[in-house]
């Protein structure tokens, strides 16, 4: 087999490189009017290749404008799990018979209907979930790039079938990847579309069937993701839509007993929660989770302080923190922290808090009252116990308070929002709980070194080990750094972004440790075979 070369869809970096970026504004722009036009309906269920109302339903509204109404959603509960599980189990013969080859053209069809949809589909996020316009594309990008590279691995492993010889005369002897059955896709609301997409297609690619639930912040996206899954041919019973909470939805979705695999995104402890419901009701099947991660970024004495400043602050803030690969603890060498915190700090303060749908937004609204309440918790807890260097401070609690002092940084009407300043914390221990927890907000510490060793010492103290990232121009640093950090994930010098923004196939992504399950990446060669479990097969004669 001679698959297809794979190619990172990369929108928004290819328009700066043609000189065209006026035109994906532009786009951007238009794609943002169209939806906001059609939003406020009401969606239901997709079960069984049929829309299912329910008697309940919630609604949602933009992080970053409050009175922006996304829609209301059914919300779903055990009875609607049991039919959507019903409906997947049903449709798993077929599915699991039908050619890998015909699998990957669907998916094939799925990436050209993603990709003629793209602005549409970043514009709902950035309405959905307060992306900005560039970070919105790369998710919808990083979506075609799964589709594309599950599909190209599948064709490049020949459906995971091999014959693998005679070992004895009259023995013949071939191994299959197989299928499971159905698996639970449960996704986190900060990549609603690439790893919602990433998951399913790992999912459904290998021949099982599914019942999907996204967050319950950002169920728009993944009803657009389904519909296009839908018209690409999957057929009815292959892909279901369960929108809802996680209590209400995600629980009895694992725990049911029809459900053989769960691939899950999300934090640490519903993931570990997942993990003991598998075991306790002794399932076989896989559990596949990435879950969170306390990022550390070490700058030494040999660091290019300009790379190190744009990669930390991009890794930071990008999406206000609200990734598990953002920049969260950055240990400086005692000979550069001064020059590197005031530049970082300066830095900082020019990022533009503005509505995601504008031109000019870097920072992003948070999701939802949660996270707002524990920004402004960590925020009195720096003040109290270390310094805050920048920010600190909530521009807007989204009751149109006008609340805030970021004056010197805000643009356009923020006050219906979610909006908080990018914070820069010193003088807080390393083991210190703002340095050791994920708060999924845009908060950093800054930690001084005495060098390379101790910096490496206090990075690995951590259950995580998600990513990392190393600014020095030394190459000996660099050789010794690879040697010790444990990580599932190792930058060196990403000025672009210290820690986020990995590509599918050139980087895959996972972590160790506390970051995830598996030890086989999103995105990467190993990825597709965790969702199939293997068959020998000898025939005599
Ligand atoms: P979350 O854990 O709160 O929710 C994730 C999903 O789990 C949602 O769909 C939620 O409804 C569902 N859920 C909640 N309780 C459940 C239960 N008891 N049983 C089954 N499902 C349940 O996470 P989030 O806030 O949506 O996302 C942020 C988290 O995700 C962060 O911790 C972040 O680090 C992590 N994350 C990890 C990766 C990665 O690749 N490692 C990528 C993105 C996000
Ligand atoms: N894949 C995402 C990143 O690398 C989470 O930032």
């Amino acid at each position: 087999m001679n698959p297809q070369p794979f190619e990172n869809e990369l929108t928004f970096a290819a328009h700066r490189e043609n000189g065209s970026l006026d035109e994906f504004h532009r786009a951007y722009a238009d794609a943002v009017a169209a939806v906001e036009s059609e939003l406020g309906a009401s969606h239901s269920l997709w079960i069984d290749g049929r829309w299912v109302e329910v008697d309940d339903a919630y609604g949602v509204t933009s992080p970053a404008d409050g009175e922006l109404d996304i829609g209301r959603f059914a919300a779903g509960g055990a009875t609607e799990v049991d039919r959507a599980v019903a409906a997947a189990s049903d449709a798993f013969d077929e599915w699991r018979r039908t050619h890998w080859s015909d699998r990957i053209e669907i998916f094939r069809r799925a990436v050209d209907l993603i990709r003629e949809r793209k602005f549409e589909l970043a514009a709902t996020l950035t309405l959905e979930n307060g992306k900005n316009r560039a970070e919105a594309m790369a998710d919808i990008d990083e979506g075609i790039d799964f589709l594309r590279f599950y599909a190209r691995e599948l064709e490049r492993n020949d459906g995971y079938e091999y014959d693998t010889g005679e070992p004895t005369p009259g023995q013949h002897c071939t191994n299959a990847l197989e299928p499971f059955g159905v698996f639970a896709v449960i996704g986190p609301f900060n990549f609603p579309f690439a790893i919602f997409c990433g998951m399913l297609s790992g999912a459904l690619l290998t021949g099982n069937t599914a019942v999907a639930k996204p967050a319950s912040a950002t169920p728009l996206i993944a009803h657009k993701a389904v519909e296009i899954l839908v018209d690409a041919g999957v057929p009815d019973g292959v892909v279901n839509l369960v929108t809802g909470s996680g209590r209400d939805v995600g629980r009895p979705l694992v725990e049911h007993e029809d459900v053989a695999g769960v691939v899950f995104t999300g934090s640490r402890a519903v993931g570990r929660r997942i993990r003991r419901t598998f075991f306790d009701l002794e399932k076989s099947g896989p559990v596949i989770a990435e879950l969170g991660g306390k990022n550390p970024v070490i700058v030494t004495a040999n660091a290019d302080l300009e790379k190190a400043v744009s990669g930390v602050k991009n890794g930071a803030f990008g999406y206000s923190g609200q990734k598990c690969s953002a920049t969260s603890r950055v240990y400086v060498d005692e000979r550069v922290i001064e020059a590197f915190t005031d530049r970082l700090v300066e830095a900082t303060e020019e990022l533009v808090i503005d509505q995601p749908r504008t031109e000019e937004a870097f920072v992003s609204p948070l999701i939802d009252d949660d996270a707002l309440e524990r920004y402004v918790e960590i925020c009195e807890t720096a003040r109290r116990e270390g310094t805050v260097l920048t920010g600190g401070e909530v521009v807007s609690s989204g009751d149109r308070s006008g609340e805030g002092t970021a004056d010197n940084h805000r643009a356009g009407d923020l006050s219906a929002g979610r909006f908080v300043e990018p914070t820069v914390v010193t003088d807080v221990p390393h083991d210190h709980e703002l340095a050791r927890e994920e708060h999924f907000v845009p908060f950093v510490t800054v930690h001084s070194v005495s060098g390379l060793d101790e910096a490496v010492t206090k990075a690995n103290d951590s259950t995580y080990g998600l990513c990392a990232g190393l600014f020095t121009e030394d190459e000996a640093e660099i050789d010794a750094w690879f040697e010790r950090i444990e990580s599932g994930m190792c930058y060196v010098n990403r000025e672009q972004s210290a820690t986020t923004g990995a590509l599918v196939q050139a980087q895959p992504f996972g972590g160790w440790k506390a970051s995830g399950t598996t030890s086989k990446f999103a995105g990467g060669y190993w990825y597709l075979p965790q969702f199939l479990r293997e068959r020998s097969r000898t025939v005599v004669g």
